[in-house]
């Protein structure tokens, strides 16, 4: 059964949240603060080693309510039932969303149509985890080059980043997603076909990027080492095995997935093959306990302290009631520096909509623009904007306490900077405080007065802090488990349907028309003016 349509400004808590909006919505957080010094314990949560800060967010135990209001009316609870039991959820695709199953247990239960999925799960688990333990234990195989795209290639890669200390003693491995040959040829430069393993990672095995490069990666070690070749150095992920066979990838190097994994949900299955072959099995398991763990928490942990839940009706608050366009995901950990890029497809490829689960277009709000970059580096580039400019940007700061480096000295200024940052976007700086330190540095009330305006900071602007212990591959499982689950909340409130993504069709379509206008004499469809001139200019 799909989800049941939520008509979120009819709800009763959006009445009230919207008063709520023009009251304390509009106080200072440096105000709510003084008001109440317990800030922090009734707006935080812990769980093993993430520990999670809410408190400078521009919430108030009212707003806090009434957001826990709103998510029972939309019942989140039977709804994250109603995902965990299998029901099709993803309605325009009739399918079942599943990849909780990729990580559960032996001891978990897991059906989609009255059929238990978990054997097949963790067989195709252990094939996998064998397969990169060998590779792994391989000296001849030096490199191996995951090609996919989205999500055959986001996740495994941020994790396979976030991992650098996990995987040191396995092969290097690479990333090739760009249809631009300029990907595989820096790629592929580096490299020798004979100690290369290629993964193919394509949930449709049909995607135009990942096909042009898997063909090439093909042809490039047939050239050096002959056509028996590829049984050896090639293999395939994917739901298509039919394809990946056409393609000259042997069954044993073949692994399958099932239609309930969303692509950008993938990593947890096969997809994240190249993750394991990175990290080792032990690793990667860890990874999915964490994942897992976060699931019994999402699934049990009352409202309040429901890490997922508050982290999402967060963002609805500030998208819906508080009209802040954006979600600045700053992770201070230079090995998670794509996990803003994972998160823009988990997140505006799921929310990113604007036709509700009755087939009606929405009233409301609805996803963020999601952006981010690392710390410290965002900060020389567009953190002028986070504190000065005309929009306020929500900001989650990620920040881990051990360091990911024998550099100790270098993490104390790491982790300086993200709480300063954190405190200065809430605190801001007021025209008297400037004034002072400007009179004080000995300059004239001339300069003062032409100056000042613009070194103040008018602050207020929230973030949310999560802490991790360590970075190691439990904690990013379970991080990225928080936010898999906030998607999910923020759709069933916003009434999409956060698995399916017809909006990527149209490009596709029209690409394919386009490279054949391209690659031809005749022109196939007509286009408008400017369109025709690039494809003209292009051909000349
Ligand atoms: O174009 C979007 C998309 O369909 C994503 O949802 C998906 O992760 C990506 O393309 C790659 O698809 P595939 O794994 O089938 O090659």
């Amino acid at each position: 059964m799909a989800l049941k349509a939520f008509h979120l400004r009819a709800s009763k808590a959006h009445a009230a949240l919207s008063a709520l909006a023009q009251t304390d919505g509009e106080e200072h957080l440096l105000d709510l603060f003084q008001r109440d010094p317990n800030r922090v314990d009734k707006f935080s949560a812990e769980l093993g080693p993430i520990f999670v800060d809410w408190s400078k967010n521009r919430i108030t135990s009212d707003v806090l309510k009434q957001l826990i209001e709103l998510a029972e009316e939309a019942d989140w609870r039977g709804a994250v039932d109603q995902f965990f039991e299998g029901d099709a959820i993803n309605q325009t695709e009739s399918r079942a969303v599943l990849h909780m199953a990729l990580r559960a247990n032996k001891n978990d239960a897991f059906q989609v149509d009255g059929v238990d999925v978990l054997p097949s799960v963790l067989q195709t688990r252990k094939e996998m985890l064998a397969f990169a333990d060998a590779v792994r234990s391989n000296p001849a195989i030096k490199d191996v080059i995951n090609i996919g795209i989205g999500g055959s290639d986001l996740g495994p890669l941020m994790v396979t980043k976030a991992l650098r200390n996990e995987g040191k003693a396995g092969p290097k491995v690479h990333f090739v997603s760009n249809v631009d040959g300029a990907h595989l040829a820096s790629t592929l430069d580096n490299l020798k076909p004979a100690s290369t393993l290629v993964i193919v990672v394509s949930k449709t095995f049909t995607t135009q990027e990942t096909m042009a490069n898997a063909q090439a990666a093909k042809e490039w070690l047939i050239d050096s080492l002959g056509e028996n070749a590829i049984g050896e150095h090639f293999a395939a992920v994917s739901t298509n095995v039919e394809a990946a066979l056409n393609f000259g990838v042997p069954k044993s190097s073949i692994f399958g997935f099932d239609d309930w994994v969303g692509g950008r949900y993938s990593l947890w299955g096969p997809v994240g093959l190249s993750i394991a072959c990175a990290v080792g099995s032990k690793s990667f398991e860890a990874l999915l306990d964490g994942a897992r763990e976060m699931d019994v928490h999402f699934r049990t942990a009352s409202p309040e302290q429901n890490i997922p839940l508050i982290s999402a009706l967060i963002g609805i608050w500030y998208r819906e009631y508080l009209r802040l366009p954006t979600h600045v995901i700053l992770p201070y950990a230079q090995d998670l520096d794509r996990f803003p890029a994972y998160l823009q497809q988990a997140d505006m490829e799921s929310n990113g909509k604007s036709i509700g689960r009755d087939g009606k277009r929405v009233e409301h709000t609805t996803g963020p623009v999601v952006w981010g970059e690392a710390g410290t580096n965002g900060q020389h580039a567009f953190y002028q904007l986070l504190h000065q400019g005309t929009d306020v940007h929500p900001v989650d700061v990620i920040a881990v306490k051990q360091p990911m480096s024998n550099y100790t000295a270098h993490h104390q200024k790491l982790l300086a900077n993200a709480v300063a940052q954190a405190e200065a976007l809430m605190r801001g700086r007021t025209v008297d405080e400037v004034r002072q330190s400007m009179l004080e540095s000995g300059l004239s009330l001339q300069q003062v007065d032409e100056i000042a305006p613009h070194r103040v900071f008018d602050g207020n602007r929230p973030s949310t802090f999560f802490l991790l212990d360590q970075l190691d591959a439990k904690s990013l499982g379970m991080l990225i488990a928080i936010y898999e689950h906030r998607i999910f909340i923020q759709g069933l409130i916003w009434n999409v349907c956060s698995f399916d993504q017809w909006g990527v069709e149209l490009g596709k379509v029209l690409a394919n028309q386009v490279l054949k206008e391209l690659t031809s004499e005749s022109s196939q469809v007509p286009h408008d003016e400017s369109t025709q001139g690039l494809i003209d200019r292009l051909k000349n």
